[in-house]
């Protein structure tokens, strides 16, 4: 059972919310930190040979990737924004692992320019890169499994997915490179999207363990490292457990002590690109009742909406709502907890018992430290909102103001209508 709790309460967002009107997302500096140490700590068996490479589009925000580079983080970036990003936060050089799909060569450009490890997604793509930019020293592939995987439903069965290389392309692939002067080579991989099962992480690198040592075998290439991707989950219901890094970074060591230990593979670095197990769960968006509305089911209407956290509405996900001052009082009203977009999905919440609701309560929602903010949008002229850092020493901080509706128009020109 994971506890649902907030870490803050409800006299102290009454407070912040003077300044910073609700809807807005919140996130737990302390935790998130605590959290970073964890994961780190369950792997420091392989010391400077483990790296995190925090997943930008998860949480993408200066502020929050300052944190983990005071932690020892990298970043992955997917897009030309997301690199730049990382760059003014000083994240720059091998500290950035460039994973992105359908790439266009001025965001290959920024990468190689940035010194970063750029993992392609494609076969077809070392011509192009070469034809672009020119090759780098270091190169990575995404390798998809296709049917010697199963995934999940967010992220669907590798076959299906459109990501990666197949197995045979990998070989022609790092034959290709090492023919065309690359000196360095890496892979990575990454088959689930919020899996909670350990076993799952375990069983991916022990493929990636089989597949380096094939190439190295019949290439004769190095590897200087496996990237296993993110896709750690979490416990966005209460009664779900989340995944043990402790067990996961032990049954990985057993696989390194047999298979790369004294072999010409040693030393093989491990990178991770977590987003959601990083910052998800320390982070809360925060709103207020304005509404109640009794028809066929009784549904409380908040000032966010589906724009501001769109997990539930695409994914059907579940996030815990927490009725603010309210968490000891009997969970003994249904309601569906409902966002304004002119969309019958824009539900935070179906059928969730809670305590009665009356309007101007705040409704906390649980688990949106990543995917979350970073997912939201503009339908319906919605305005993004701001994001909080509550900071070690409980103070709060604004990482990000909420949008305007200057902002809402800054991209129109009305001068010639
Ligand atoms: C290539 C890649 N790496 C890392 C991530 C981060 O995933 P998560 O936040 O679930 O750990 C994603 C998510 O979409 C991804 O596509």
């Amino acid at each position: 059972m994971s506890e649902k709790k907030v870490p803050f309460n409800k006299e102290k967002i009454e407070k912040i919310a003077e300044k910073y009107p609700t809807p807005f997302h919140i996130y737990d500096e302390k935790a998130i930190r605590e959290n970073a140490r964890r994961l780190k700590k369950a792997f420091s068996w392989l010391g400077d040979d483990f790296k995190e490479y925090f997943a930008v589009k998860a949480t993408p925000n200066p502020h929050i990737l300052k944190i983990m580079k005071d932690e020892g983080f990298g970043t992955d970036c997917s897009s030309l924004p997301e690199l730049i990003l990382s760059e003014k936060t000083g994240i720059t050089g091998e500290n950035i692992m460039f994973t992105s799909n359908e790439t266009p060569a001025k965001e290959y450009s920024k990468a190689k320019e940035l010194g970063a490890i750029i993992n392609l997604d494609d076969i077809t793509h070392i011509n192009y890169l070469e034809e672009q930019v020119g090759l780098p020293e270091l190169l990575s592939f995404r390798y998809n499994p296709g049917p010697l995987r199963e995934g999940n439903a967010i992220i669907g069965n590798p076959e299906e997915a459109k990501y990666g290389f197949t197995k045979e392309q990998l070989f022609e692939g790092y034959r290709m490179i090492k023919e065309k002067g690359v000196k360095r080579f890496g892979i990575h991989t990454m088959v689930a999207s919020n899996e909670l099962n350990a076993d799952y992480f375990v069983e991916t690198v022990n493929m990636l363990v089989d597949l380096v040592i094939e190439i190295h075998s019949k290439l004769g290439i190095n590897f200087e490292f496996i990237n296993m991707g993110g896709g750690i989950g979490i416990p966005y219901q209460p009664d779900q457990e989340p995944v043990d890094l402790e067990y996961v970074a032990g049954e990985v060591k057993k696989i390194f002590d047999k298979k790369i230990k004294g072999s010409e593979l040693d030393p093989l670095k491990l990178y991770m690109e977590n987003g959601r197990m990083i910052t998800g769960p320390y982070g809360y968006l925060v709103a207020r009742a304005i509404h109640k509305k009794e028809i066929y089911k009784n549904y409380i209407g908040l000032d966010a909406s589906m724009a501001n956290l769109m997990r539930p509405g695409m994914y059907q996900a579940y996030h815990h709502v927490t009725v603010l001052g309210k968490e000891n009082k009997p969970h003994d009203h249904t309601y569906d907890i409902v966002g304004s977009l002119c969309e019958n999905n824009d539900k935070f919440a179906i059928d969730r018992k809670l305590p009665k609701i009356d309007i101007g309560d705040i409704i906390v929602i649980h688990d949106a430290g990543a995917h979350g903010h970073a997912m939201g949008f503009n339908y319906n002229g919605k305005l993004r909102s701001a994001e909080l850092l509550i900071r070690p020493d409980g103070s709060v901080k604004q990482i990000r103001r909420a949008e305007t509706i200057e902002d809402y128009f800054a991209t129109l020109d009305f001068s010639d209508l």
